[in-house]
């Protein structure tokens, strides 16, 4: 029955999609790209990036940068379904840390580009080419109670991607630490090859880094019963590039400095986003998603 209806579900979303794309005259990519972006502004405040999506060209034109129409953020109450625009200059992200109410103003912190030539740069002939890899730094985004125009300041001179936060006790409030890979201030153009723990309230940032080695995501898990925002450890999954294997690494996120690690004998392939479960997720009940992006 629950196929059944899985089915049905499936054939109306198919159907709507297609009287769109035949009352629109646009392509099937567009349609979804348009759709899936109304949902998102439906729900949350949201970035509307200047670019425009098309499966009309070849795979690796389907973007294109403009950055003269510049960002507009979407502000939706949630309380009262009103609504608010406010302008930028361009930018271009994959991924936002937190966002959160303090007085009468909201702050969004995302990691953030000056243009989008990061997507071409991680291209595999590009990165085999060695070229260089582009930092996102990590900015707050100011939208006023009172004006239309979005200002940021810069949180840090770390450089920050595959952010992640406590979800538990720091998602959408005033929150204080950022964790993320990065780039070793001296090789700002090789492929993140460090962990990055910010204090956004200091303004201050703790690194961990070995030679040859290049971590994946930083997904902060809490101690059990924790009362700190920090109380707990960072998992990172980490290429050692000279050994030619991987191993998972395990910080105390306090001190940012290593617990333990777990070898492999081989290496495992890049990923963008991992999460957490313990026993008890996995034994039957649905696992708790802390956060993805
Ligand atoms: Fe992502």
């Amino acid at each position: 029955m629950a196929i059944l209806k899985h089915l049905l579900l499936s054939l109306r979303a198919f159907l709507r999609l297609k009287v769109y794309r035949l009352r629109t005259g646009i392509g099937w990519y567009e349609a979804k790209a348009m759709i899936f972006w109304d949902a998102v502004r439906a729900y949350l405040t949201q970035l509307s990036p200047p670019m425009n999506l098309s499966q009309r060209r070849k795979s690796d034109e389907n973007y294109q940068w403009q950055p003269g129409r510049g960002i507009r953020f979407i502000l939706v109450n949630k309380r009262d379904g009103s609504v608010r625009s406010y302008s930028s200059e361009a930018f271009f992200a994959f991924h936002h840390v937190n966002a959160f109410e303090k007085g009468s103003d909201i702050f969004v912190d995302i990691a953030s580009y000056t243009d989008s030539s990061i997507i071409e740069a991680l291209y595999f002939q590009r990165l085999r080419a060695g070229d260089p890899v582009h930092r996102a730094e990590l900015r707050r985004y100011r939208l006023p109670a009172n004006g239309a125009t979005a200002d940021y300041e810069l949180l840090t001179t770390e450089s920050i991607e595959l952010p992640r936060i406590n979800y538990r006790l720091s998602n959408a409030r005033d929150y204080r630490y950022a964790y993320g890979i990065g780039n070793r201030p001296d090789r700002p153009a090789d492929f993140p090859d460090q962990l990055v723990k910010v204090d956004v309230h200091e303004r201050s940032a703790k690194v961990w880094w070995q030679e040859n080695c290049y971590p994946g995501e930083p997904v902060f898990v809490p101690a059990p019963h924790s009362a700190a925002e920090d109380d707990g450890v960072v998992l990172s999954v980490v290429l050692d590039a000279a050994k030619g294997n991987s191993f998972l690494l395990v910080l105390d996120a306090a001190s940012f400095t290593e617990v333990a690690r777990a070898e492999v004998p081989h290496h495992i392939p890049f990923g963008f986003h991992g999460q957490f479960f313990t026993d008890q997720n996995l034994g039957g009940a649905s696992p708790a998603l802390q956060g993805w992006g």
